[in-house]
């Protein structure tokens, strides 16, 4: 039965499972965040040694980068693919979401008990005990399913068996998130044929560092794509259909999918565990990644300019700044183009590294994913509770990060090591640029959190009845399309 939302709900059901398993590992990230910043902040030294400084840096960076993301993504597949009326496998995306959420649970373990050395590999900082590998390949085998089920349902589409309107921009773009995230495990198996399970007396870091290499280069791709996806969806929530060339707007999202396809390949060109020392590889994915953002950002500028005319849209002149799509969409848009900005800077292996992840992945891509997630409580049948806060979230997560990056990157040209325990508060050189980042640090949290807070509320709390809602006076534009 379709409810209100326009989805079943059955349907809906999935979708709500999948975003409040995103929403929560968002939280133990955003926590173990917030120790290890502490950790690095002059004169605060939360946490008491180097060995737990790292453990619970794994956690962060475990939790953050890949479980939030692809969670949150897997959510947007979902989401995009029963709205659009994708042929779909409920089944598989129930089976999807369990394997992933055991994988997440099973990877807990050891980080909870802190068992296992610690590797501080790029991507995948990690403990070097079998469990965490069980719960990493399990996440990532419930996250190939969804990104196949996806994938299929397109195809379905395309083929003609399942017949449908050609796919729009964000569906399309999608399915290219999704290609990006099978290469993504492609280029892990082909990482373990070639390498070998185990270092076998090779350098643990050097080892894992190639086993991941392929792997972390492509899912910078399927999140940088979706974060893209979520900008075009957000701005065609209040602009209504794109007013821009959509075919050659396809043609660039291809390119999310087309460039991870390489890859794999260094794996067999060269020997295996030298591969992340192939600088040119490197540097060409990484540029080939901000090529179609360069591209398809401007486009929406063009679209909201077109926009302008047909529309008496006088909001366009007083952007409703209370309006968290917006304001999320927009932060992320400038912090984004900001960590591009400062990309060169991040090959030195100083803090100028995070500081340019944080402005990409927590300032664009995870900062345009809180936007979606808002939209999203409305088509599971949820109320937005804490209006207020919700607000103002994202002008204090956003001003947190960029203190934080800010932080970071001086600290980093001053020579701070990243990763490093007791570096930030011996180091006469970087303290005040490390206070800096610690007071970003603190107020990202509390942004981040009052996110968090804001959509575990929303999402546990069952919505009023239609008599109650009545009575609550209705928020302009959060919710509805
Ligand atoms: C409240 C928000 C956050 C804060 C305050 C924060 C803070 C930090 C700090 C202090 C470090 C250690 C830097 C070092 O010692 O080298 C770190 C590392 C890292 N964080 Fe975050 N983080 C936040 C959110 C996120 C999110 C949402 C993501 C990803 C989606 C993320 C991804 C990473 C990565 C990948 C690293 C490792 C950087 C490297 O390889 O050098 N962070 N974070």
């Amino acid at each position: 039965m379709k409810s209100s939302t326009g989805l079943s709900s059955a349907n809906r059901n999935l979708v709500y499972s999948w975003l409040l398993y995103a929403i929560s590992a968002a939280g133990i990230a955003g926590t173990m965040a917030f120790m290890v910043a502490m950790t690095r902040t002059p004169g605060v030294r939360l946490l008491p040694s180097a060995r737990a400084f790292h453990v619970i840096l794994v956690g962060h960076v475990t939790f953050a980068l890949t479980i939030w993301l692809l969670a949150f993504i897997s959510t947007v597949w979902m989401y995009i693919g029963v709205q659009t009326g994708l042929p779909m496998s409920r089944k598989a995306g129930w089976v999807g979401l369990a394997i992933s959420l055991a994988g997440a649970a099973i990877i807990s373990i050891p980080i909870l008990l802190f068992q296992g050395e610690d590797v501080m590999t790029d991507y995948v900082p990690l403990l070097d005990t079998p469990l965490f590998f069980v719960g990493f390949v399990t996440f990532l085998g419930g996250i190939g399913i969804t990104a196949a089920n996806y994938l299929v349902a397109v195809v379905r589409r395309r083929a003609g068996t399942s017949p449908g309107p050609t796919l729009s921009i964000t569906e399309y773009g999608m399915a290219c998130a999704a290609v990006a995230a099978l290469t993504a495990l492609v280029a892990l198996a082909v990482a373990a044929l070639r390498l070998g399970i185990g270092a076998n007396g090779r350098v643990p870091a050097e080892y894992y560092q190639a086993m991941f290499w392929g792997m972390g280069h492509s899912f910078q791709y399927v999140s940088v794509s979706t974060m893209v996806v979520v900008w075009f969806a957000v701005v065609g929530v209040f602009l209504g259909e794109p007013k821009i060339n959509e075919r050659f707007a396809k043609v660039l999202f291809s390119l999310f999918a087309l460039f991870p396809l390489a890859t794999p390949l260094p794996y067999f060109l060269y020997d295996a565990i030298t591969v992340p020392t192939r600088k040119a590889w490197g540097i060409s994915l990484d540029s080939g990644l901000s090529l179609p953002v360069m591209l398809l950002g401007p486009m929406l500028i063009v679209w909201a300019w077109r926009a302008r005319s047909t529309r008496n849209v006088a909001w366009l002149k007083s952007m409703p700044w209370s309006e968290p799509r917006v304001m999320t969409f927009a932060f992320s848009v400038a912090l984004f183009a900001f960590g591009l900005s400062i990309h060169p800077a991040a090959r030195q292996g100083t803090l100028q590294t995070p500081a340019h992840y944080h402005s990409v992945v927590v300032g664009g891509v995870t900062l345009a994913f809180m936007g979606l997630a808002y939209h999203l409580l409305a088509k599971v049948d949820r109320q937005l509770i804490w209006r207020k806060l919700a607000a103002i979230q994202p002008y204090f997560f956003a001003l947190g990060i960029m203190l934080l990056v800010a932080g970071l990157l001086g600290a980093g040209t001053l020579g701070a090591p990243r990763k490093t325990y007791d570096a930030a508060v011996t180091g006469a050189a970087w303290l005040q640029p490390m206070v800096i980042m610690g007071v970003g640090a603190g107020i990202a949290a509390l942004g981040g959190a009052a996110f968090v807070a804001i959509m575990l509320k929303s999402l546990l709390h069952r919505t009023p009845t239609p008599a109650v809602a009545a009575k609550r006076p209705a928020l302009v534009g959060v919710g509805g399309d």
